[in-house]
């Protein structure tokens, strides 16, 4: 990793040039973060990074200023309008801001929005894509979203739209035979129990998977009926993703397992 350190960094400019990079950090495991994103660091003036950021990624921007935008421990998040306003502002001041963002920037992450909010300024603002938990929450205890003759495709979706509501797609997507991905859904664990019953899939394998490839990762699993019962089971909470399919039986089930690969 060290050697990954000495990538050559943007020539440094006499006079400020205000461009943004919406880099995604990864789900969690800092070595995670793509090449492009790590270069992105290595070059920047000013990072906004979010609360599910691991901050040793920051050790590869020791140059930048570091600012904290995410949800703090009381609960309470800086509004998107002011993180708009003061990536614009730091990069009119400093030069190149990177908004670090968990997982990627474009999937659940309002990244769309601040870019377009960055250009309407006209700031040059480029997207440098992450690895979503979506696929590798699951992929850490060797769930693969897709199996031949398991599944043969994924349904993503929000547990938790603007409104607060679930998304009304989760009945649609339990009448495939598609893998279903559930992010930001855990205050609606009976919710989906009961839809996945009411829709004859109350038997689905299904699985919660907390802090994907972290070494605090934990995994539950048993059928999409009992979702409370395996959250309450095995304590689970956020950050944490459903996965609703027969894809779930091929799970490793011991988080020690997870948690090595987590440390590879
Ligand atoms: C606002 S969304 C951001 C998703 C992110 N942009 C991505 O691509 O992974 C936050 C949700 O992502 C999921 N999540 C993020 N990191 C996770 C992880 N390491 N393990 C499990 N779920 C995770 C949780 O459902 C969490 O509530």
């Amino acid at each position: 990793m060290t050697q990954l350190l000495n990538f050559p960094s943007r020539p440094k400019s006499s006079s400020v040039v205000p461009h943004i990079s919406l880099v995604g950090a990864g789900p969690g495991d800092p070595d995670l973060l793509t090449l492009k994103g790590l270069k992105a660091l290595q070059s920047a003036n000013v990072v906004l990074y979010d609360a599910l950021i691991d901050t040793q990624l920051l050790e590869y921007c020791p140059q930048a200023v570091h600012i904290f935008v995410g949800k703090r421990a009381n609960n309470h998040a800086m509004p998107q309008a002011e993180i708009n306003e003061l990536m614009v502002a730091k990069a009119r001041q400093h030069g190149h801001v990177v908004r670090l963002k968990g997982g990627d920037p474009f999937i659940f992450g309002r990244g769309h929005e601040e870019m377009s909010y960055a250009r309407s300024q006209g700031i040059d603002c480029q997207y440098i894509p992450g690895i979503s938990s979506i696929q590798a929450a699951p992929g850490s205890f060797d769930i693969p979203l897709t199996s031949r003759g398991l599944s043969d495709g994924f349904w993503v979706i929000t547990g938790t739209k603007t409104d607060g509501s679930l998304s009304e797609d989760l009945r649609q997507a339990l009448q495939t035979s598609a893998t279903v991905v559930i992010l930001m859904g855990m205050n609606k664990l009976a919710q989906i129990a009961q839809i996945c019953q009411e829709l004859g899939k109350g038997e689905l394998p299904a699985a919660i998977i907390q802090n994907g490839t972290t070494a605090q990762a934990q995994m539950g699993h048993g059928q999409a009926k009992n979702l409370p019962e395996i959250a309450e089971k095995n304590q689970l909470r956020n950050p944490a993703v459903i996965v609703l399919g027969e894809v779930v039986s091929l799970a490793t089930t011991t988080p020690k397992q997870a948690a090595a690969w987590a440390a590879v």
